[in-house]
């Protein structure tokens, strides 16, 4: 029989994920269908439920419903719990469901694995202190950065996740303006893009050797991307390549093979 996947959100429509998934599907020969479900702002708790019911076997969650999620499933991996919103749900025969995120994953798989960057030992700095940011800072401490610097324009939110995260290894806060030295990667977290604006940091912060990755990515350069080639770094990367690496993982997850991504991000590009 046909397992049946989807990803909610509210917009929905333009979602690249069904066309992701289907060429995983197709890559490693899995009977699978992967649609785009809306679900209404007020209507989680009765979306999921009826997905459930309609027998689906896991859904990927994107805007504005990752947090409410996290709050609704009980159970879920550590990683989820830490990084407070789930993108991946499994729905288990049972009837219970178990919650992931595999954002952070994805993220490091698209900087290591495809772009080469190293991040042991080196300074990271994070620019952002919501929903995404808190996503994808523990799996970047996994790696072991020599630092990793979270700047907010809302600097008290910075130092809450500095704080929350202070276990997993070496974290700072700061505010934009006020950051301090050199990175090795910055990493743009902030929904600014969106607004086509840059966040405020000093030009001091980038090198010749720096990468500057974007997690928003655009049919041209965001904002920030503009931002990083003006100041000449060594690499700056949109977040396509995020977006196909969390969903191998999460594919993974249900599926228990892990596709090849290389192709996928080059016919998405
Ligand atoms: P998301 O889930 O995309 O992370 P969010 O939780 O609303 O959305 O967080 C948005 C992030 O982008 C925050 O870090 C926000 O800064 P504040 O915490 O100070 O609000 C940041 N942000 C949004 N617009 C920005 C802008 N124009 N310049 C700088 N930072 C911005």
């Amino acid at each position: 029989m046909t397992d049946r996947y989807a990803v909610i959100g509210n917009p929905i429509a333009h979602s690249k994920s069904p066309a992701i998934h289907h060429a995983f599907a197709e890559q490693l020969d899995q009977d699978l269908v992967y649609t785009a479900e809306l679900i209404p702002l007020d209507g989680l708790k009765e979306g999921l439920t009826k997905l459930q019911s309609q027998g689906f076997k896991g859904i990927n969650v994107t805007v504005p419903f990752k947090e409410q999620v996290w709050q609704q499933l009980e159970n879920k991996s550590d990683q989820a719990t830490l990084a407070g919103a789930i993108n991946t749900v499994i729905f288990n025969d049972d009837g219970s469901s178990y919650g992931d995120n595999t954002d952070g994953i994805g993220l490091c798989r698209d900087l290591v694995d495809n772009h080469n960057i190293q991040l042991s030992d080196h300074r990271i700095l994070l620019l952002g202190a919501g929903g995404a940011a808190r996503g994808v800072i523990l799996p970047l401490l996994k790696h072991q950065p020599s630092e990793l610097v979270i700047a907010n324009r809302t600097v008290s939110k910075a130092q809450n996740l500095a704080d929350l995260f202070s276990e997993f290894g070496n974290i700072q806060a700061s505010g934009f303006e006020n950051i301090s030295g050199q990175f090795d990667v910055i990493i743009n977290a902030t929904s600014a893009s969106i607004q086509g604006q840059v966040p405020p940091i000093p030009s001091t912060v980038a090198q010749p050797t720096t990468c500057c990755y974007d997690m928003m990515y655009g049919a041209s350069d965001t904002a920030f991307i503009q931002w990083a080639k003006a100041h000449k770094v060594s690499q700056a990367i949109d977040g396509l390549g995020m977006l196909v690496e969390q969903a191998a993982e999460a594919f993974y997850l249900w599926r228990g093979l892990r596709p090849n991504t290389q192709s996928v991000i080059a016919s998405l590009r």
